[in-house]
């Protein structure tokens, strides 16, 4: 049994503009040591293409140990058209999704917040999203995901078939809905759970298991239930009516791509996918953008670091028990759009255009 070990920070950087928006995450990681004297042991590795690139795998045995044994992973993007040809299990997202699995990260929470000064960035009108403040919280270690049998295999008629197993047991459910009560308590007290349970047996198990979790332990918070399609249409009708979304793996994924570009970016929002506590209260984190690698601005210093960085917000949060310096952080970013600078992804009229680095910068002089 690997130890975690306290305040070991590994930057997993990955490929596209990955390395970009970490690069900005360093510094301020090093910021954070220098001019707060705080003790955060900094490793970088190879994870995704790059590792594939160089040594065949997405993740070599070495990385994995390193991210086990560190108390914060920060994982920039991965994969890109460039692997579109190598085999399935050789691929930059099985690197994602076996220290996902792994490290048993099974809770994944992922804010959809509306900036105020970003009101103008969304698709939808203003008075829509205007003020929204969402937490999706997205079952990561089960489901369609990970459930077996799967594979491709042919059949008789000289067809081939394509099988994935959806599945889930009582205890994950209810470990990650207890997640999105507790969280629900810190804000407005309101539990939307979303599944099929009109199609699917493990839809209509979620739902009585969120319901029995709810009626024993959660009585003070408000659930409701609501099919996932619903809750796709929902969320661009009216937003605003959720709180807390606790949904499962592969609803989870889409229903926060979705949720995060009514926010106007994807640039912006950060997530964390965090594991049980053990009896010492040590907890395997692992923090990353919602965004993907891009690969088409991947290079060009125009990539925005502002989901990475908040990414980083979020683990000094969850992981390293630093609200203030959480506050902070989030508070630079804030300082730093209220002063209009802008990554080309979220520029508008009347705003000035900054590069990647620079708007790393920018964070850390509103942090001084
Ligand atoms: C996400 C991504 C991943 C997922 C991919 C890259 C495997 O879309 O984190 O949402 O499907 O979970
Ligand atoms: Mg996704």
């Amino acid at each position: 049994m690997i130890k975690v070990k306290k305040r070991k920070i590994l930057l997993l950087p990955g490929d596209g503009i990955g390395p970009e928006v970490i690069g900005e995450v360093k510094k301020i990681i090093k910021w954070f040591n220098d001019k707060k004297s705080l003790d955060f042991e900094m490793d970088e590795d190879l994870a995704g293409g790059c590792s594939y690139d160089k040594h065949g795998s997405p993740i070599t045995d070495e990385v994995f140990y390193k991210a086990l044994e560190s108390e914060v992973v920060m994982l920039g993007a991965v994969g890109g058209p460039k692997w579109d040809d190598v085999e399935f299990s050789k691929k930059p997202e099985r690197a994602l999704l076996k220290l996902r699995k792994e490290l048993k990260l099974f809770a994944n929470l992922r804010p959809a917040i509306c900036f105020e000064q970003l009101v103008s960035a969304s698709t939808l009108k203003p008075e829509v999203v205007s003020g929204l403040d969402i937490m999706i919280v997205r079952e990561l270690t089960g489901g369609i995901y990970f459930g077996e049998p799967r594979g491709i295999k042919p059949i008789e008629n000289g067809e081939r078939k394509g099988i994935n197993t959806h599945t889930y047991t009582t205890s994950e459910i209810a470990r990650v809905a207890r997640i999105a009560f507790d969280l629900a308590r810190k804000r407005s007290n309101k539990v939307t759970s979303c599944e099929k349970s009109n199609v699917m047996e493990a839809g209509q198990l979620w739902k009585e298991e969120v319901q029995e979790l709810h009626d024993k332990e959660f009585k003070d918070v408000e659930l409701s239930h609501m099919l996932a399609d619903n809750c796709a249409m929902q969320l661009l009708r009216n937003p605003k009516q959720f709180d807390v979304i606790v949904t499962d793996n592969l609803f989870g994924d889409m229903l926060s791509d979705q949720a995060s570009m009514l926010t106007g970016s994807l640039g912006l929002l950060p997530s964390a996918s965090l594991g049980a506590k053990n009896k010492d209260g040590e907890m395997r984190a692992m923090y990353e953008p919602i965004h993907g690698s891009a690969p088409d601005i991947a290079g060009k210093s125009i990539a925005n670091p502002i989901a990475s960085i908040l990414s980083f917000a979020m683990a000094l949060r969850y992981s390293l028990d630093l609200d203030n310096e959480a506050d902070a952080l989030e508070k630079a970013v804030q300082h730093v759009l209220n002063d209009g600078l802008r990554t080309k992804d979220i520029l508008s009229d009347g705003m000035k255009e900054v590069s990647t680095s620079a708007m790393g910068d920018a964070i850390i002089s509103k942090l001084q």
